[in-house]
C-alpha cells in the first residue's frame, strides 16, 4: 500500500499526522473505493509512525475489508468516535496535514476535538503523485486509447444538423460503453461558440462551414484522459484555416520541447511565443496544459508560472488554443508523458485538419 510512502515526507517536514477524506488522494494511498461519501463523516487518520485508522459510515461495511476501521451508523455522533481514534494515534494536537478538499463542516467539527495546526495535504501528495509508475502509465494509455477510438466514431457520424448537446450526449454514451465514464462534461463548441474555451454544449445545430471543437475525456480504472480536436464541416472561413495551422504548429512546438530537466513553463513558452510571433498572442487566453492522472487537473500545471522541473513519468496535456470572438476558435490537445529525453504522446488521433 502506498500509504507508507507518506512517512518519510511527514518526518522530513515535521508533521505529526494526516487526516484524509475521500477523494483521489485516499484512493491513491489505500486503493479503497470510497469515492463519494456525501455528508457522512469519513476520515482516514495517519500518524508519523505509520499507524492508521479509518472512520467510515456503516454503508461501507461490505466494501471495506482487511483495513483498520471503525464504522458509525446514522443517529450516532461520528466526531466522538473520531476523537477516540485521534487519541489512540496520539494526534489530538500538532502539525496535521488535511485533505485540501475536505468539507468545511467536517473540518469545523474536527477543530473542536483538539488543538491542531493544519496544513494542506497537497504539499506532500504532489511530490508522490506527479510522477507515474509503469502501472499507472499503462492505465493512462488505455484511457487515451478510448478517446482516440471515440474520435474515430465521431468522424463516422452524420454531423450536419445535429445540435451540440446531442453530439455531447453521443460522445458520453460512446465513452461509457468503453470505460468507467467521463472525466469531465464533454465540450462541443461549433462555429462562433468555438471562441469560448469552456462552452457548454447547447441548442446550436452544426452546419456547413463550421469548425467544431470537441473536448472530452474518460476515466479508466481511476485514471483520466483528456483530448481536444477541432474538425471542419465543409469549407470554413480562410481565417479559421490559418488559425488551425497556427495552433497545430504551436502544439507541436510545445511537444518537441518536452524532456526531462526543463521546467513546465518552458513548454508553455514554446507554444505561447510561437502564437505571439504570428500575431495571435492576445487570443491565446489560457495556460498551455495541466497535469493529468487520477484527477483531470492536477500538478504539474503547464503555464507561464510553471516552475516544476519535468521528470520521467510526469503526465500532462498540451492544449494551446486561439479564440476569436464572433468568429470561432481552435484548440488541439494531447496527453503526454515525459519519457527519457523526450515526450511521448498518449493520445494519437489525427492532428491534421479533418474536413467532413
Ligand atoms: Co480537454
Ligand atoms: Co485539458
Amino acid at each position: 500500500m502506498r500509504l507508507q510512502k507518506l512517512l518519510p515526507f511527514m518526518k522530513m517536514r515535521n508533521f505529526d499526522g494526516a487526516l484524509i477524506s475521500p477523494g483521489t488522494n485516499l484512493y491513491y494511498l489505500t486503493s479503497l473505493h470510497i469515492h463519494e461519501a456525501g455528508e457522512r463523516l469519513t476520515v482516514l487518520a495517519v500518524n508519523s509512525n505509520g499507524e492508521y485508522h479509518l472512520l467510515a459510515p456503516n454503508i461501507y461495511e461490505n466494501v471495506i475489508s482487511d483495513f483498520p476501521v471503525t464504522f458509525w451508523r446514522d443517529g450516532e455522533n461520528p466526531y466522538g468516535k473520531l476523537a477516540e481514534i485521534l487519541k489512540e494515534l496520539s494526534i489530538l494536537s500538532g502539525r496535521i496535514l488535511v485533505e485540501n478538499t475536505m468539507r468545511a463542516d467536517w473540518l469545523i467539527g474536527i477543530l473542536k476535538l483538539g488543538s491542531f495546526e493544519f496544513h494542506p495535504l497537497s504539499i506532500l501528495m504532489r511530490e508522490l503523485r506527479m510522477r507515474k509508475d509503469a502501472g499507472e502509465i499503462r492505465l493512462m494509455e488505455k484511457a487515451a486509447n478510448v478517446v482516440d477510438e471515440v474520435f474515430e466514431e465521431i468522424l463516422g457520424m452524420d454531423l450536419i444538423g445535429m445540435r451540440e448537446k446531442d453530439l455531447a450526449l453521443k460522445i458520453e454514451l460512446l465513452i461509457r460503453e468503453r470505460s468507467d465514464g467521463i472525466s469531465f462534461e464533454p465540450i462541443v463548441a461549433s462555429g462562433e461558440n468555438g471562441a469560448n474555451p469552456h462552452h457548454a454544449p447547447g441548442e446550436r445545430k452544426l452546419r456547413k462551414g463550421d469548425l467544431v471543437t470537441l473536448d472530452y475525456g474518460v476515466k479508466y480504472k481511476g485514471y483520466c484522459s483528456d483530448i481536444t480536436r477541432t474538425i471542419a464541416l465543409g469549407k470554413p472561413d480562410k481565417k479559421l484555416l490559418e488559425i488551425y495551422d497556427v495552433v497545430k504548429n504551436a502544439q507541436e512546438n510545445a511537444f518537441q520541447t518536452v524532456r526531462e530537466g526543463i521546467k513546465a513553463k518552458d513548454v508553455d513558452k514554446a507554444a505561447r511565443d510561437y502564437i505571439a510571433a504570428v500575431g495571435y498572442g492576445k487570443y491565446f487566453t489560457h495556460r498551455t496544459g495541466h497535469g493529468l492522472g487520477l484527477d483531470v487537473h492536477e500538478e504539474p500545471y503547464i503555464g507561464p508560472d510553471g516552475e516544476v522541473i519535468l521528470k520521467n513519468g510526469m503526465t500532462f496535456t498540451i492544449e494551446p488554443g486561439i479564440y476569436v470572438p464572433g468568429l470561432g476558435g481552435v484548440r488541439i490537445e494531447d496527453d503526454v508523458v515525459v519519457h527519457g529525453d523526450k515526450g511521448k504522446r498518449l493520445t494519437r488521433a489525427e492532428r491534421e485538419l479533418i474536413q467532413l
